[in-house]
């Protein structure tokens, strides 16, 4: 394994039973907490953004905010957030998607992305893959173009590769962890 993933894997930490029995979650707050390592994330990032030619940076409300804004910054893009419905004052695009228990939507402000933008995306961990598709989608209908998908982790015990795959389309997908 390389180096960047082993440290990377080091500073997640696993909390059984949460948020409920039998879950075992991922917590990315320590990764946060030691900059050499988020440090590490953000530059590998960045470096993935310029290479599929993005202009702008999409996160995910909320923990791909805390990943996707140094990104854009480190990589020189503009960052616009998809946001939960109901918290975007301006005029937006929503797109529902499915949770484990009934669905939500997601917005973005369209006018914050043009034709010309490619966008990658960005989240912490691809689980179902619902959340990402429906990101996808959004933006997909703003008209602007995909540079891709790049997630911190990928839960390989679902089948959300395979989803997001397909309506990626050509546009590529990163998972820097598998676990
Ligand atoms: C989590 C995680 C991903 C999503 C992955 O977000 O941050 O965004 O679930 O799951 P999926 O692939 O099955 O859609 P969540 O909405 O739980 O909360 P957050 O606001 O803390 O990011
Ligand atoms: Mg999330």
């Amino acid at each position: 394994r390389p180096a960047l993933a082993d440290l990377l894997l080091s500073r997640i930490r696993d909390v059984p039973d949460y948020p409920k029995p039998g879950i075992a979650f991922k917590d990315i707050t320590p990764l946060l907490a030691d900059p050499e390592a988020f440090t590490a994330l953000t530059d590998e990032l960045a470096a993935f953004s310029l290479a599929q030619g993005a202009t702008k940076v999409v996160g995910l409300e909320a923990r791909g905010f805390i990943l996707a804004a140094p990104v854009a910054v480190r990589a020189g893009m503009g960052f616009v957030p998809v946001r939960k419905a109901g918290k975007l004052p301006g005029a937006t695009l929503a797109q529902a998607y499915d949770l484990e228990y009934g669905s939500a939507e997601m917005e973005i402000h369209a006018e914050d992305l043009s034709p010309d933008d490619r966008v990658l995306i960005i989240d912490d961990v691809l689980a179902t893959g619902g959340t990402a598709e429906a990101a996808i989608q959004l933006i997909r209908r703003t008209g602007a173009q995909l540079a891709g998908l790049a997630v911190l982790m990928e839960l390989t015990f679902l089948p959300g590769r395979e989803r997001v795959t397909a309506a990626l389309g050509e546009a590529p997908y990163q998972a820097l962890l598998t676990v």
